[in-house]
């Protein structure tokens, strides 16, 4: 449990990432992103013969993880080392892999770095203690050029301009809600319909403050290069940027050889690399949703390790 004893968080499309992983009886899984451990407390259920490695950047997330017992070893650092932090334990290949991205409700509902624009906390947004960079830099720091194309490119937010001069104009900014009441009086009343008026702007901040885009091409990587064959990747995403990087990788995964349809031997000597799992994004049903709001924008991708 988190503080106030709300659930830490209540994990996202579980029964579909177990089905998709289809753990083995043994062998390591890793949990990329380990947070509550819900992913892994799911699979552990379905094959309580694996070990789990949990990686998580957020040296909270020791604590539900210790609460699991010996069958899962966890990791706290950036899974875009994760090499590194695997080979660490000892490990050298994994039978499946589970990513779900962004950042848990316990991160959320703790208000204290700030990643939540319904209430004070300070203007950290990093997701650990190990990166340089915090949103009270970005936003009191960066040129109103740069935020303006962070804000535009990340949250993809079509007021990025007015945003980032109305951040400008207010600095210096300190809380996460005097952040939320800026961005919020930026963005014209017939645009306030919806979700809230800051969402896509905390977003942006945060994805730039952790390097979320750059770390999951690094970490997608990592984790094809130690799943063995046969071994399967399920990533669920809560935004566009994400889902695309996962999509574009699982495609070139899977693309084969690229000759000319009519060369009757193959000189380009490519393979495919993965078999696609998914062939469009698995998304909550409407009992999900309704159950837990945070599922909303999730997809979740998967595919399997053919060969090396
Ligand atoms: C949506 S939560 C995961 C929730 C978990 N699946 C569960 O069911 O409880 C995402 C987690 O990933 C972690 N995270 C995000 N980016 C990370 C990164 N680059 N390296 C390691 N952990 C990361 C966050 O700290 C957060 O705890």
């Amino acid at each position: 449990m988190g503080r106030d004893d709300r659930p830490y968080h209540v994990p996202v499309l579980a029964a579909e990432v177990v089905a998709l992983l289809g753990p083995p009886a043994a062998g390591v899984v890793l949990d990329a992103t380990f947070g509550g451990g819900g992913h892994t407390r799911a699979l552990l259920a379905a094959a309580p013969g694996i070990r789990v490695i949990g990686i998580d950047r957020d040296p909270d997330a020791a604590t539900p993880a210790a609460a699991l017992g010996e069958a899962v070893t966890f990791v706290c650092g950036n899974f875009r080392e994760m090499t590194g932090l695997v080979r660490g334990v000892g490990v050298d290949e994994i039978a499946a892999a589970v990513f779900d991205l962004g950042v848990s409700s316990h991160q959320l509902d703790v208000g204290d770095r700030g990643l939540s624009y319904h209430r004070p906390g300070v203007l950290d947004m990093r997701l650990g203690e190990d990166g340089a960079l915090t949103a009270e830099v970005v936003v009191n720091e960066w040129d109103e050029a740069s935020l303006t194309a962070v804000i535009r490119r990340y949250g993809e937010d079509p007021h990025a301009r007015r945003i980032a001069a109305a951040i400008v104009r207010a600095r210096p900014l300190r809380d996460a809600a005097e952040l939320a009441r800026v961005v919020a009086g930026a963005v014209p009343a017939r645009s306030r319909r919806g979700a809230h008026p800051a969402r896509r702007t905390f977003q942006a901040i945060r994805i730039a403050v952790n390097d979320e885009l750059g770390a999951l091409r690094e970490g997608l990587e990592s984790a094809l290069s130690l799943l063995q064959p046969g071994g399967r990747i399920a990533v669920v995403s809560y935004h566009s940027l994400e889902d695309r990087i996962v999509k574009r990788r699982f495609a070139a995964g899977a693309t084969g050889c690229v000759c000319p349809p009519d060369l009757p031997v193959c000189g380009c000597g490519r393979t495919a690399e993965l078999r696609l799992l998914t062939r469009r994004p698995i998304v909550p049903g409407e009992a999900e949703v309704a159950a837990n709001p945070r599922a909303r924008s999730a997809r979740l991708r998967a595919a399997e390790q053919v060969a090396r």
